[in-house]
């Protein structure tokens, strides 16, 4: 029977391999890379990466959600983006829009639920409506949680959630010798999220970009030369795979 269903489940047989024998990551978060850089390559205008690589997004979220993979955070726009050239920084905006008008009913027929890390609040109203309908009708999914980092950066967040902690302080909800890792947690944005235990990023670059700082403490990371347009449903099993090979001991032995 459970042969039967390991079976059931590969959908890329050639590549996934033993995969269900290994543990698969609960949270997977991305940083999507490059497409700026493939579009380059193709003497193409740089928003048209970006829209390559929102087909990308489908597909691993596709792939993640048959993995029963709980959480996918995706990286979508930084803090540090807005410095961008403003019609690049409006194509931006309006992707998330764009991508949920789209998909919208894919995601619920996979059970999905859409979530959003970062400050909605200085996004386009369009924008904001689309995902906020996207969250609402699919808050009662119970499948994979699909997590965009949108006007997201680290280290705001980490300011946001101190400023809250302190509130909360002042407030008497607990003191200053109860505070802990624990209540910190509970005021990122992320939060219920658990960490993520794999970090991709793709297009070669080896840095963070002011991406969760607090929740990767421990994550796996896992970097790849692909551009995100050109990321495709065997390079995530490959990272999937790689980090079922890596050893957690969270300084233990
Ligand atoms: C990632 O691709 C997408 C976003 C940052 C929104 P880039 O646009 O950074 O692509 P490169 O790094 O310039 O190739
Ligand atoms: C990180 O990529 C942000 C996203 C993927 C949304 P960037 O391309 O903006 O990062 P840097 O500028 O290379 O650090
Ligand atoms: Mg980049």
């Amino acid at each position: 029977m459970f042969k039967w269903l390991k079976k059931n489940r590969q959908l890329y047989p050639l590549v996934e391999e033993d995969i269900f024998n290994g543990k698969i990551p609960e949270h997977i978060a991305i940083i999507m890379d490059g497409n700026g850089r493939w579009a380059q390559k193709r003497s193409l205008p740089r928003v048209a990466g970006h829209h390559e690589g929102m087909k990308v997004v489908r597909k691993v979220t596709k792939l993640a959600s048959h993995y029963q993979v709980k959480a996918l955070t995706l990286y979508a726009f930084s803090t540090e983006n807005w410095k961008r050239p403003k019609t690049e920084v409006e194509y931006l905006m309006k992707l998330p829009g764009e991508f949920l008008s789209s998909f919208l009913p894919e995601l619920i027929e996979q059970n999905v639920k859409v979530r959003v890390t970062g400050d909605l609040s200085q996004i386009p109203e369009h924008t904001r409506k689309i995902v906020n309908k996207a969250i609402k009708d699919t808050s009662k999914n119970s499948g994979l949680v699909l997590n965009f980092a949108l006007n997201y950066g680290s280290r705001t967040e980490i300011v946001h959630a101190v400023k809250e902690a302190i509130s909360c302080i002042e407030k008497g909800e607990y003191t200053v010798d109860q505070f802990d890792e624990e209540k910190l947690t509970q005021c990122m944005m992320t939060y219920p999220l658990p960490d993520p235990d794999l970090l991709i990023r793709t297009s070669g670059e080896i840095r963070l970009s002011n991406f969760m700082l607090w929740q990767l403490a421990y994550t796996e990371f896992y970097f790849t030369d692909v551009l995100w347009p050109d990321f495709n449903e065997e390079h995530l099993i490959q990272a999937i795979k790689e980090y079922q090979q890596r050893g957690r001991r969270y300084g233990g032995v």
